[in-house]
């Protein structure tokens, strides 16, 4: 199925896209034959469900050719948000603070390998003997990496024997990739009971963001590929900071999402102050991550926001592309949709969408298959 079409500009007022909010299908919708002035109700063709379209006003866009909001009961409105007050504004601090110490408390070993796995993805004259030696000092990621050089993916099944021999036949760019994969496997397998998403769930789609992310940049902006790929990796970690509290205040989270019509971010700033990427990016900063990624996960739902940050454009679509293409995580996925600027700043074409999602599938496929089996 076509995800998003590229309408040139001439034709792109005259499109809509509207989402089902019952399951996602995605319509694009000549509006030159819709009544203007009018809620319009039809049945989704996939799932038979209503969608409702208020066509009194327009959205806040003149864009129309975005993912349109629309709801079963209640068609597109404003944001809910309400303005905090300074009691609320002092509480969601305090909350911040309690949940970045909790967290602080126990950060794992894994960053030293990150850390490094990301200088020598960014730095292709790096020393492997560097990143050896660090990876030589976790058995347990050592393991995993092994495991992740014989996946499908790199077409050397049980052929990678060692660290060593891994460099030698996948180069250190690639090892970088997977040293990362590796460092970061356990602490993005969590189940997130809070945002209803189960271990293997949160992994596939922060490695189906990663490689999306990975991809686009090697079409937009090559230079920026593998900072793309860590940072689309990473860019929900604050999910897991965040999921006890999330848990905790479940029935007014659903409470506030019963309409379907606000994003989870948007319902997390509501309850919390705050959202998962604001944790996201205070977690990275505390592990001395560059600016440039931490911005990236701050912003990857609303880059626009970003003072042109292109990695937040980058991983704001390839994290809407994992969700297309079955990869999303639970009740964040709901209400998705992609950035106009996004969509402008990227440019891609339909066949760009319908081979990224491919590859990223194929990725995620034969990298999750090789760590099932072994
Ligand atoms: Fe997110
Ligand atoms: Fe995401």
């Amino acid at each position: 199925m076509t995800v998003i079409k590229n309408i040139n500009n001439e034709k792109k007022k005259d499109r809509m896209r509207v989402v089902c909010p019952n399951c996602r299908h995605l319509y694009n919708i000549d509006c030159t034959k819709l009544p203007v002035g009018r809620k319009v109700t039809f049945p989704c063709k996939a799932c038979k469900e209503p969608i409702n379209l208020d066509l009194r006003s327009k959205p806040a866009t003149d864009d129309l050719s975005l993912p349109f909001r629309a709801s079963k009961d209640n068609p597109a409105e404003g944001s809910l948000r309400s303005t905090p007050t300074p009691e609320s504004k002092a509480k969601s601090r305090a909350l911040k603070n309690a949940v970045l110490q909790d967290f602080m408390g126990v950060l794992p070993s894994m960053p030293q390998v990150v850390l490094k796995a990301q200088e020598v993805m960014s730095d292709p004259d790096s020393s492997f003997k560097e990143l050896a030696s660090v990876i030589a000092t976790d058995q347990a990621i050592s393991v995993r990496i092994l495991k992740l050089a014989n996946s499908a993916y790199y077409g050397l099944a049980g052929k990678v024997t060692s660290i060593g021999h891994a460099s030698v036949l996948l180069g250190i760019t690639i090892l970088g990739e997977i040293v990362m994969m590796a460092g970061t496997s356990n602490m993005l397998s969590k189940t997130l009971k809070g945002y209803r998403v189960e271990s293997e769930d949160m992994w596939r789609h922060s490695l189906a963001v990663g490689i999306g992310s990975r991809l686009i940049a090697s079409r937009k902006a090559p230079e920026l590929a593998n900072d793309a790929f860590v940072a689309g990796l990473i860019h929900d970690s604050g999910k897991i900071m965040l999921d006890e509290h999330v848990l905790k205040r479940r029935k007014s989270f659903e409470e506030c999402m019963k309409d379907g019509q606000q994003p989870f971010f948007e319902v997390e700033q509501r309850i919390l102050g705050f959202d998962h990427s604001e944790i996201g990016a205070e977690v990275c900063k505390s592990w001395g991550i560059p600016e440039i990624l931490t911005a990236a996960v701050r912003y990857h739902h609303y880059p626009s926001r970003s003072q042109d940050n292109d990695l937040a454009h980058i991983v704001h679509m390839a994290d809407f592309l994992a969700i297309q293409s079955g990869m999303g995580t639970g009740i964040d996925s709901m209400q998705c949709q992609v950035e106009d600027k996004t969509m402008e700043y990227l440019n891609l074409q339909e066949g760009d969408y319908n081979s990224i999602k491919e590859k990223v599938v194929e990725y995620v496929e034969k990298i999750t298959g090789q760590m099932n089996n072994s």
